[in-house]
């Protein structure tokens, strides 16, 4: 064995044999698209800090979810901004709240697509933190009631799968009960149950308005140098009753995803992040990259660390792509 005998260069002689020993693929099935709604009317308005991405109201977020299916993504994840925020964020879990409409109105205009709702308080409270406040610091236990109460207001507007990102603990549980007794058993749990406090966040609170007034969210979000850590959370939210675990962001995360990949048996999701998102979109805005090339590169690795949903901003134009 060994050269001249083996030439590793064989196999990569050619586009097609490049593409006969490929072994990871990104295709349009595991994409989740993130969207914006805002409280409004006939609003579509781009959001500065992140390319291409728009603010909707709830009317015309319908239209651009019907465009998302049309491109075969199955699911889209949505985020709220709420007309009035108070200390507890009530608007998450109104009747009318501008998420629970928004629900309403992509299920009415297109009903296979899969409406991933994103779970925290974060975006409705006057503070910004993810969770109700006592002495200065977010109090677990309440909060979870509150996230309880506001999966719950989802479901019955028609979501099929809640996303809790607040990394309180047993909120899991807490919305699992509650789904169960008021006749949901079917609302799938998304967790993001390895969620990092990370600096790669920060497009996404301008975008969503949600930046902590005061400290930051390093009490409950997880210490970014912890790997083990993160099986620990990712074990506690499926026996909570999580069907699909995350782990978030995605490309500094490679190494957490590829261990909950050997370790568990249920679906993988990733969330390439705001901040990936832009550096990527920065960079070949300046010349310094291909945006289309590194986007592709960068979704390959996330899948091939062992993800199996990419939920991403570039989830739209690598749909184009691949058609
Ligand atoms: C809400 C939430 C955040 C993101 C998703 N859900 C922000 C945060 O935790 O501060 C970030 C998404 C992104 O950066 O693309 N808690």
């Amino acid at each position: 064995m060994g050269f001249p005998k083996n030439r590793m260069r064989r196999l990569r002689s050619s586009p097609s044999m490049r593409r006969l020993v490929r072994q990871t693929s990104v295709s349009v099935d595991g994409l989740v698209y993130p969207l914006f709604v805002r409280e409004g009317e006939g609003i579509k308005e781009p959001i500065k800090s992140m390319t291409g991405c728009y603010h909707f109201s709830p009317d015309t977020v319908a239209d651009e979810a019907a465009e998302v299916s049309s491109l075969g993504i199955p699911a889209v994840l949505l985020f709220g901004l709420p007309g009035r925020k108070d200390d507890i964020g009530s608007e998450a879990w109104a009747e009318n709240g501008v998420v629970q409409r928004a629900i309403r109105q992509i299920k009415k205009a297109t009903p296979e697509l899969l409406v991933v709702t994103d779970v925290c308080l974060c975006e409705f409270t006057s503070h910004g933190h993810c969770g109700v406040i006592k002495d200065g610091k977010v109090d677990n236990d309440p909060t979870c009631e509150l996230l309880a109460k506001m999966a719950l207001s989802h479901a019955q507007a028609g979501a099929d799968i809640v996303a809790p990102s607040d990394m309180m603990d047993g909120r899991v549980r807490y919305i699992r009960e509650a789904l169960e007794e008021n006749g949901f058993e079917n609302v799938a749990i998304m967790s993001y149950a390895a969620k990092y406090a990370s600096a790669f966040y920060g497009p996404f609170r301008d975008a969503a308005e949600s930046a902590p007034a005061f400290g930051d969210r390093r009490s409950y979000q997880m210490d970014p140098p912890n790997a083990d850590e993160a099986m620990a959370e990712i074990a506690l939210d499926i026996e909570e009753g999580a069907d699909i675990v995350m782990v978030k962001p995605a490309l500094a995360y490679l190494d957490i995803i590829y261990r909950a990949r050997q370790r568990f048996n249920c679906p993988i999701a990733a969330y390439n992040v705001s901040g990936e998102y832009m550096m990527i979109n920065a960079a070949g805005a300046e010349g310094l990259v291909d945006t289309e090339a590194t986007m592709m590169e960068v979704l390959t690795a996330i899948k091939r660390a062992g993800a199996d949903i990419l939920i991403t901003y570039f989830a739209k134009e690598l749909a184009k792509l691949l058609s």
